[in-house]
């Protein structure tokens, strides 16, 4: 199959998390068009079965294949980590998630070998960042901590109140006690909190952001296949993006974060596909 390099990434997240990820590969690609996709009906996928996400993100990425992208981004942690393997097996199209990048960096950057891991209830009881970083060094030790309610205070816009903090130094305290030197950021919304994270465990511990290092995956992918796009058909609108619940939360979510202004937002019944 004749992969278009002109044609849109596809860029999914449970909901507005993502935009996270989408941002960095708008500021890493940026002739590259990005059709994206929250899934706001059914967020949270963090605290949900493996069997469920994978349903969803086939679903999605039917969707996705229907506007024609010619390669996946899995922005969610919690669906990159119980459904990549999964959906990898029926695309011809590259499709990649945002754990194992991550985890590539932590491993090239930790010094006494002891990383932290945090995210969603799922991605953190997956096990799946020790898995990648012993295979990339058996001598790793990994820990692991859920952090729940970091995802409605990112969504609530209290990224520097003293409550987060609070919240934050709860979670990060066994962290630190465990002398960790790397801790991924292994939620969506977690880069959002990187000065309170940072704040709570100092400036020794290296902070890594999977959404950064997706992006620059993605292009040394798209450069390996010869999928980069080539930025001459210039659009009105190179960033289109999708939802399955119209909730206003989004466009300001979006509005916030990303160096674009979001229009428009188009519902989708995603159950359909
Ligand atoms: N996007 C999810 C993740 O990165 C966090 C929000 C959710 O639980 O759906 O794991």
């Amino acid at each position: 199959m004749k992969i278009d390099r002109d044609a849109p990434v596809g860029v999914f997240d449970s909901g507005v998390g993502g935009l996270t990820v989408a941002r960095e590969i708008m500021r890493n690609l940026p002739s590259e068009k990005i059709v994206y996709f929250g899934d706001t009906a059914r967020v949270p996928y963090g605290n949900k079965s493996k069997d469920t996400i994978i349903r969803y993100s086939r679903q999605i990425i039917r969707f996705l294949q229907e506007q024609q992208v010619k390669a996946i981004v899995i922005a969610c942690n919690t669906a990159s980590a119980f459904a990549l393997d999964a959906v990898r097996d029926d695309l011809d199209i590259p499709v990649l998630g945002v754990i194992e990048p991550g985890a590539v960096v932590a491993a090239r950057e930790t010094r006494n070998k002891r990383v932290g891991v945090i995210g969603t209830i799922g991605t953190v009881g997956s096990g799946i960042h020790e898995d990648f970083l012993r295979q990339l060094d058996p001598e790793i030790t990994v820990l692991g901590k859920a952090c729940p309610l970091f995802v409605p205070l990112v969504e609530e816009g209290w990224l520097h109140d003293p409550v987060t903090f609070e919240v934050a130094r709860r979670y990060l305290r066994e962290l630190q006690e465990r002398e960790i030197d790397t801790l991924i950021l292994g939620c969506t919304h977690y880069p959002l909190l990187r000065s309170t994270i940072r704040e709570v465990m100092g400036e020794s511990v290296r902070l890594v952001n999977p959404a950064y290092e997706t992006a620059l995956e993605l292009k040394r992918l798209l450069t390996e296949k010869d999928l980069l796009s080539t930025g001459k058909e210039e659009e009105e609108f190179p960033y289109r993006f999708y939802v399955s619940d119209l909730a206003d939360k989004f466009k300001s979510f979006a509005n916030s974060i990303l160096p674009y202004d979001v229009e428009m937002t188009q519902k989708i019944d995603i159950e359909k596909y």
